[in-house]
C-alpha cells in the first residue's frame, strides 16, 4: 500500500456548493493556481453538466494547471460523463469522477431505482468514463447510510469496469469515527479486487466529525482524502484540508503514510484567497487558519512558549505559512515590481487594459496605506476581477456625515447600466445611511443577512474587508469589498452582493439529480 497520502481538494466543486460561494471562472482559475504551489495532487473543479459556465470554468482549470490532476463530476448518466470529458479534453492529467447513490433511502425516493439497476448504470458509467481518460473515479454517494453488502457488491464491479479510485462518501455526515474507520476496513478485506484501487473518503460535517472520520478512514487504509479549503461545502462544510494535512504531517508517529509532497507554507495563502473570494470569514479560533490559532493570550502560556515553543506549540506557524506575509510594495513601487509579486502569487492579467486598472487601485490604496502586503494585493485583485464580471452597478462616490448627536447621513453616486444616479439618505449609522441611499436608487427588494468587518493586515490604517450577504426570493449571493475606510468598503460590498444577485448566477445541484 502506498505510504503517500493523496489529497483531492473539492473547494471548486462541493466548497461552491454553499450557499452563496460560488466562484467566477477568472476566480476558480486563481484558486486552483493556489492549490497547484501547494502541490495538490487532484483539484475538482466543478460540474460540467450543470452549466456553461461551469463547463467553461472545469475546461479554463483543466486548460490552466499542469502539476496536479483536474476532475470533473458526473453523475452516472452519459451526457454527464460526455460532458465531463469535454471540459477536460486538454487537461495535462484529469480525471472524470462519476456518482450514483446506494442508500435504501437515496434509491428509492430519489432515484426510484432498483438495486440491480443502480449496479448496472455504475458499471455503464464507469465504461464510458474510461473512454476518455484512464483517470476514473466512482462514488457511491450515500455510502455512510448505505449497507456494507450492497456496497460490496457495487464497487467490486466498478473496479472490475476500470475504476482507479473508489471515493466513499459520508453526504449527510452521519457517521462516528470509528464506525467509519470500520466500513473503510471491512470493504477493503472483503471485496475481492481491493487491491486494484485506491480508497478515497469525501466527509461531510454536519455533526462536526468530518475530519475525525477522514482520519480514522486514514489509519484503516484510505489513501486518498477530498477535502476543501476552510471546510467549506455543503451545510456544514467537508473535511478542511488544512486540518488532515496537518494532522497528518503532526502526528507521523501515528499515521502509516505522510503528505511530505505538499508545501504546507501555502496553506495560509490559499486560505486567505478562498476565504477573500467567497466571502466566507474564517473564525478566530478555526483551527490551523484562524487568526488565534497560534497567538498565546494567557500569561502562563506566553510564559512557557517563550521559554521553548514547544511547551504549547505542537506546529510552527512558518510551516503553514503565518509569517509569509511579506510586505513586499509601497507608494515608490512601480509596475514591473507590482506585476512581478503578483505572477508570483499565481495572478495573471487577461488584458494590459487590466492590468493598469489594478495598477491604478494599488497606487491609490498605497498612498493611504504605507505598507502594502499580499493580502492587500489579493484583496485588490478580487474585487477588480469582481468589478470585471459584474458591471451593471458601481459606486462613483460617497460622502457620509457623522457626527455626535445627529443622525448619520449619506451622500451617494452610482453608476448604473451606464447612467449616474444620486441620492441621500440618514440611516443608524453611517454604514445604514449608505446601504439606504443605495437602495433608494436601486430598489432590489433584497433582505441583508449578514454583515461582517475584518481587518486584512493590522494596524489602524490597515484595510477592513467587509462581507454582505443578501437574499431574495431564496436567492443567496455574497459580495465584498475592501478599502482603508470601513464605510466605503461595505458600501463596495453591498454593491458587489446587489451585482452578483443580478446577474444569472443561479446553476442547478448536483446532487438533486434534476438539470
Ligand atoms: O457528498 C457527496 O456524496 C458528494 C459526492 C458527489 C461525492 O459530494
Ligand atoms: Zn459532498
Amino acid at each position: 500500500m502506498s505510504d503517500r497520502l493523496i489529497i483531492f481538494d473539492t473547494t471548486l466543486r462541493d466548497g461552491e456548493q454553499s450557499p452563496g460561494a460560488s466562484m467566477t471562472k477568472d476566480e476558480k482559475v486563481r484558486i486552483a493556481k493556489g492549490l497547484e504551489r501547494m502541490r495538490v495532487d487532484v483539484i475538482e473543479a466543478g460540474f460540467p453538466i450543470a452549466s456553461p459556465g461551469d463547463f467553461e470554468a472545469v475546461q479554463a482549470v483543466a486548460r490552466a494547471i499542469k502539476d496536479s490532476t483536474v476532475c470533473g463530476l458526473a453523475r452516472a448518466l452519459d451526457k454527464d460523463i460526455e460532458r465531463a470529458g469535454e471540459a477536460l479534453k486538454d487537461a495535462n492529467s484529469g480525471r472524470i469522477h462519476t456518482f450514483i447513490a446506494t442508500s435504501p433511502i437515496h434509491m428509492k425516493m430519489k432515484l426510484r431505482m432498483e438495486p440491480d439497476q443502480v449496479v448496472e448504470q455504475a458499471v455503464k458509467a464507469v465504461k464510458l468514463a474510461r473512454k476518455f481518460t484512464d483517470n476514473v473515479e466512482f462514488s457511491p454517494e450515500d455510502a455512510g447510510r448505505s449497507e456494507p453488502d450492497f456496497l460490496c457488491r457495487v464497487l467490486e464491479a466498478v473496479i472490475e469496469a476500470g475504476a482507479g479510485t473508489l471515493n466513499i462518501p459520508d453526504t449527510v455526515g452521519y457517521n462516528l469515527p470509528a464506525q467509519f474507520g470500520a466500513l473503510i476496513h471491512t470493504l477493503r478485506e472483503r471485496i475481492p479486487n481491493s487491491d486494484k484501487a485506491v480508497f478515497s473518503v469525501h466527509c461531510h460535517n454536519d455533526l462536526g466529525l468530518a475530519v475525525a472520520n477522514s482520519l480514522s478512514a486514514v489509519m484503516n487504509g484510505a489513501r486518498q482524502v477530498e477535502c476543501t479549503i476552510n471546510g467549506l461545502g455543503e451545510r456544514a462544510g467537508n473535511a478542511a484540508l488544512e486540518e488532515i494535512v496537518m494532522a497528518v504531517k503532526t502526528r507521523r508517529d501515528v499515521f502509516n503514510c505522510n503528505v511530505d509532497h505538499l508545501d504546507t507554507t501555502q496553506i495560509m495563502a490559499n486560505s486567505r484567497l478562498v476565504s477573500g473570494i467567497t466571502g466566507f470569514a474564517v473564525q478566530p479560533n478555526k483551527a490551523i487558519v484562524g487568526a488565534n490559532a497560534f497567538a498565546h493570550e494567557s500569561g502562563i502560556h506566553q510564559d512557557g512558549v517563550l521559554k521553548s515553543r514547544e511547551t504549547y506549540e505542537i506546529m510552527r506557524a512558518q510551516d503553514v505559512g503565518w509569517s509569509t506575509n511579506r510586505m513586499v510594495l509601497g507608494k515608490h513601487s512601480g509596475r514591473n515590481a507590482f506585476r512581478t509579486r503578483l505572477q508570483e502569487l499565481g495572478v495573471e492579467f487577461a488584458t494590459e487594459e487590466e492590468l493598469n486598472d489594478t495598477f491604478a487601485r494599488f497606487k491609490e490604496l498605497a498612498d493611504k496605506k504605507h505598507e502594502i502586503y499580499d493580502d492587500d494585493l489579493q484583496a485588490l485583485v478580487t474585487e477588480s476581477s469582481q468589478e470585471a464580471a459584474n458591471e451593471r452597478v458601481r459606486l462613483v462616490a460617497l460622502r457620509v456625515c457623522s457626527e455626535t448627536g445627529e443622525r448619520p447621513n449619506a451622500d451617494l453616486t452610482l453608476w448604473v447600466d451606464g447612467e449616474e444616479l444620486s441620492a441621500t439618505a440618514g440611516g443608524g449609522g453611517p454604514v445604514d445611511a449608505s446601504f439606504r441611499a443605495i437602495e433608494s436608487i436601486i430598489n432590489s427588494e433584497c433582505e441583508l443577512q449578514l454583515y461582517s468587518v475584518n481587518n486584512i493586515t493590522s494596524g489602524t490604517d490597515a484595510q477592513g474587508e467587509v462581507t454582505v450577504r443578501l437574499e431574495k426570493g431564496g436567492r443567496i449571493a455574497n459580495g465584498q469589498g475592501a478599502d482603508t475606510d470601513i464605510v466605503i468598503a461595505s458600501a463596495k460590498a453591498y454593491i458587489n452582493a446587489l451585482n452578483k444577485m443580478m446577474g444569472d448566477s443561479s446553476r442547478p445541484h448536483p446532487q438533486t439529480g434534476k438539470l
